[in-house]
C-alpha cells in the first residue's frame, strides 16, 4: 500500500519519542511492503520560534493531503508566559477543530507483563480494558472566553458548551464501538452541576434508548468516576465523556497500566485523516535525556495503520512486539520503579528487532 503520513514531532520529548514511531513505520514498511512517504512539519513552541504561529498554513495544508497524522507533543516552559500572544497548545486544538476530529479513542489496556509496573494493587488492575472516547472538538476548550476588567477587578471565564448534534455523534461511534466489544457503554458528566451536562445526558439518553436499546448502558457523575476508575476499572467497557472530563480521566487511568508513556491514542472526524498521538505531554522534566517512554507514540503508530490505513494485521504485529519487549523484561525508567531501565532510542531498537511479517 502506498501512504502518505505527516510527522508533527512538536516540543520536548515530542521528537524523541516520535523519531522512535518513525523507525517501527519504517520497519512495517520494509516487513510488510508497502510505501509509506513520510514528512515532517512544524507545529506547537517550535512553530512559534521559527514562523510565529503555533499552527503554519504549510503545516494544516500537509496534513489535509495526507492519509494520517502521527504527533509526539507540545508545549514547555518556554512558551508558557500568560501573557504571550499565543500558545504551543493552541496548535494541536487548531489542528483537532480545522481537521474535524471531533472524537478522541484512548484505549486503556494493562499489558499483563506491567501489573507490577502500575502504583496499583494487582487484584484491583488486572483484566483492566476500557476504551475512553473523548469529544475533542467543542466543550469547555472551544466555548467563547475572555477577560474583561482591570486590576483587581479584572475577571476571566470560559463557557462550557455542548449541542445536540455535538453530542449525537460522539455518543453514537461509542456505542458502536461497545458493539463491538464489551457491549456496555457508560457516559460520565456532571449533571447535578452544570447545564451542558444535563443536554449530553438527555441526548445521550435518547441516542441509546432509540438506537442502541441492545447496548447496556448507564451514567456516572464525574466526581465519582474518578473514584471508581481505580478502585473498581473492570466494571468499564467503553467509556464516553466530554472535553475536559475525558482529558483528565484519562491521565488517571494511565496509573492502571503504570505510566502515562504507555498510552496512545487516536482522533477522528467523519472523514479524511486521523491523527495519532500518546495521551501524554512533551514531558519537559525529562526532555533532552533520552529517557522518555516511547512505547505510548510506537502503540498510536499502531493505531494509526488499524484506523487510517486498514492495516489491522500490521498494527497487530506493532502490538505483538511491544507486548514481546515487556516480556523480555526491558523498561523505560517510567516502567523501572526504580529498577534497571534503557533509554529511548534502545526501547526503540528493540521494538523494530521485533517486527516480522509472519
Ligand atoms: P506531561 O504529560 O508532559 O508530563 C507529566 C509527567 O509524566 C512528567 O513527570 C513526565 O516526565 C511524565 N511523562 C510524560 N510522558 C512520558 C514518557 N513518554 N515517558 C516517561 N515519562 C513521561 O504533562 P505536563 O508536565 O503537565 O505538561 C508539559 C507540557 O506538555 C505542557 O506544556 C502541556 O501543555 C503539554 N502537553 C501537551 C500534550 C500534547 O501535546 N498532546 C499533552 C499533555 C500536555
Ligand atoms: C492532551 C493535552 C491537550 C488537551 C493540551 C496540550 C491542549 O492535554 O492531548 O491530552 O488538553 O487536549
Ligand atoms: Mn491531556
Amino acid at each position: 500500500m502506498k501512504a502518505s503520513i505527516v510527522l508533527l514531532p512538536g516540543d520536548g520529548i515530542g521528537p524523541e519519542i516520535t523519531a522512535q514511531a518513525h523507525r517501527v513505520l519504517q520497519k512495517i514498511a520494509a516487513e510488510f511492503g508497502h510505501d509509506f512517504e513520510f514528512s515532517s512539519h512544524l507545529i506547537g513552541g517550535i512553530a512559534i520560534d521559527e514562523t510565529g504561529d503555533p499552527l503554519p498554513e504549510a503545516t494544516v495544508e500537509a496534513c489535509r493531503q495526507s492519509q494520517a497524522i502521527l504527533l509526539g507533543a507540545v508545549g514547555g516552559p518556554k512558551w508558557d508566559d500568560p501573557t504571550a500572544k499565543t500558545r504551543p497548545e493552541v496548535g494541536l486544538l487548531k489542528i483537532r477543530k480545522e481537521l474535524g476530529l471531533f472524537a478522541n479513542l484512548r484505549p486503556i489496556k494493562l499489558f499483563d507483563q506491567l501489573v507490577d509496573a502500575s502504583p496499583l494493587r494487582r487484584e484491583i488492575i488486572e483484566g483492566t480494558d476500557i476504551l475512553f472516547l473523548r469529544e475533542l472538538t467543542g466543550g469547555i476548550y472551544f466555548g467563547p472566553s475572555g477577560r474583561t476588567g482591570s486590576g483587581e477587578n479584572e475577571s476571566a471565564s470560559q463557557a462550557m458548551v455542548y449541542s445536540v448534534s455535538e453530542v449525537e455523534r460522539i455518543v453514537r461511534l461509542a456505542a458502536k464501538a461497545a458493539q463491538g466489544r464489551g457491549n456496555h457503554l457508560t457516559s460520565v458528566d456532571k449533571a447535578n452541576v452544570l447545564e451542558p451536562s444535563r443536554l449530553w445526558r438527555q441526548v445521550a439518553a435518547r441516542v441509546m434508548e432509540t438506537e442502541f436499546p441492545d447496548v447496556k448502558y448507564d451514567v456516572v457523575l464525574v466526581d465519582a468516576m474518578a473514584m471508581h476508575l481505580i478502585n473498581r476499572p473492570k466494571d468499564f467497557d467503553v467509556v464516553v465523556t466530554g472535553n475536559m472530563f475525558g482529558d483528565i480521566l484519562t491521565d488517571e487511568a494511565s496509573m492502571l497500566p503504570g505510566s502515562l508513556g504507555m498510552l496512545p491514542s487516536a482522533s477522528l472526524g467523519s472523514d479524511g485523516p486521523g491523527l495519532y498521538e500518546p495521551i501524554h505531554g512533551s514531558a519537559p522534566d525529562i526532555a533532552g535525556q533520552g529517557i522518555a517512554n516511547p512505547l505510548a507514540t510506537i502503540l498510536a503508530a499502531a493505531m494509526l495503520l488499524r484506523h487510517s490505513l486498514g492495516l489491522e494485521t500490521e498494527a497487530t504485529a506493532i502490538e505483538a512486539a511491544v507486548s514481546g519487549v515487556l516480556e523480555s523484561g526491558l523498561r523505560t525508567a517510567d516502567l523501572a520503579r526504580g529498577g534497571e531501565s534503557i533509554g529511548t532510542e534502545a526501547m526503540g531498537d528493540a521494538v523494530v528487532e521485533r517486527i516480522k511479517a509472519s
